[in-house]
């Protein structure tokens, strides 16, 4: 039987996930988008014309198999509690909204429901996301697999034990990429200012990026193994590694990272 995926919200998740379905084969009919803005509209139908779109999730729900909420945080009250009534209670309900927890959902939703909280990252928008993935107690292991199948098409997932692991998963992968492109820009930055063409640095800069991602996720080595195979005793990639030890790049990580724990846990209040 042909699975009906939901969005509500239409922006960069949702439409990073339309399109890792359709490169995965997956009935663009099957596919239902809520979003009232146009652009967005027109910008999903630009992917496949077969899609079904509409400016208001009530349009939508009478069919839906999986809802997916993708919409920002901060007005996910606003667009559950009005279409709460319309929602089938076997909908299985996927948040991707950071914060919003599933006993919010329970409550904005007025009945206990499936519900999977789902953690990914911008790299999904070219198919190389990671999410982390919590699932309540009444979602059924058939459930699992549908929403599992349905984010491993923009990257990797994983299952989390507990909810409050969502709020560490944000610290890793959520915010884990703007971790990356500030060292790059660093790195970009200091290049030029060490005399190379600001173009060149930049191309350098992505390129050893991608290069080490892709050599840490092909190597059996793990990455501190990688780092010593390329840390010569009394080079210069010892020169570069050991300053930044001495100047503290240990405990401004850990630090950093437990920041956007804390956070998060804050974000979470605050909704
Ligand atoms: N982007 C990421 O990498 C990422 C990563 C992890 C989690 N998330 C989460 O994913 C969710 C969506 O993020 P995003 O980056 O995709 O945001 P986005 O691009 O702003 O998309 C949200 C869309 O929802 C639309 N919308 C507003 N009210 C609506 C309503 N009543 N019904 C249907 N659609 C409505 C918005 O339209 P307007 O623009 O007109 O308001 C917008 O097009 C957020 O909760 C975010 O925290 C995103």
């Amino acid at each position: 039987m042909t699975q009906n995926t939901g969005f509500i919200g239409g922006g960069n998740m949702a439409s990073a996930l339309v399109n890792g379905m359709l490169n995965n084969g997956i009935d663009p009919a099957s596919i239902y988008v809520a979003d009232p803005d146009k652009t967005k509209q027109t910008a999903l139908l630009a992917l496949n014309s077969a899609i079904n779109t509409c400016n208001d999730g009530a349009e939508l729900l009478d069919d839906i198999d999986v809802l997916i909420l993708a919409v920002k945080p901060q007005i996910m009250q606003a667009v559950v509690e009005p279409l709460a009534h319309k929602i089938n209670a076997d909908t299985l309900i996927v948040s991707v909204a950071a914060g919003v927890s599933v006993d919010k959902l329970v409550n904005w939703l007025g009945k206990e429901m499936s519900i999977i909280r789902c953690m990914p990252n911008t790299p999904a928008l070219v198919g190389c996301g990671a999410s982390g993935l919590f699932a309540n107690q009444l979602v059924s292991t058939e459930q699992k697999k549908i929403v599992e199948t349905l984010f491993n098409t923009v990257g990797i997932t994983a299952w989390l034990e507990s909810e409050a692991a969502i709020d560490q998963v944000i610290a890793v992968s959520g915010s884990g990429p703007a971790y990356f492109f500030y060292l790059m820009e660093l790195m970009q930055q200091t290049g030029t200012e060490l005399g190379l063409p600001a173009e060149l640095a930049q191309a350098l800069t992505i390129q050893t990026a991608l290069g080490a991602a892709q050599l840490a996720s092909q190597s059996d080595d793990n990455p501190a193994t990688l780092r010593d195979k390329v840390t010569s005793k009394g080079g210069t990639t010892a020169a570069a590694i050991e300053l930044m030890q001495e100047l503290g790049m240990d405990e401004t990580i850990k630090a950093a990272m437990q920041a956007a724990v804390t956070r998060a846990a804050e974000l979470a209040d605050e909704i």
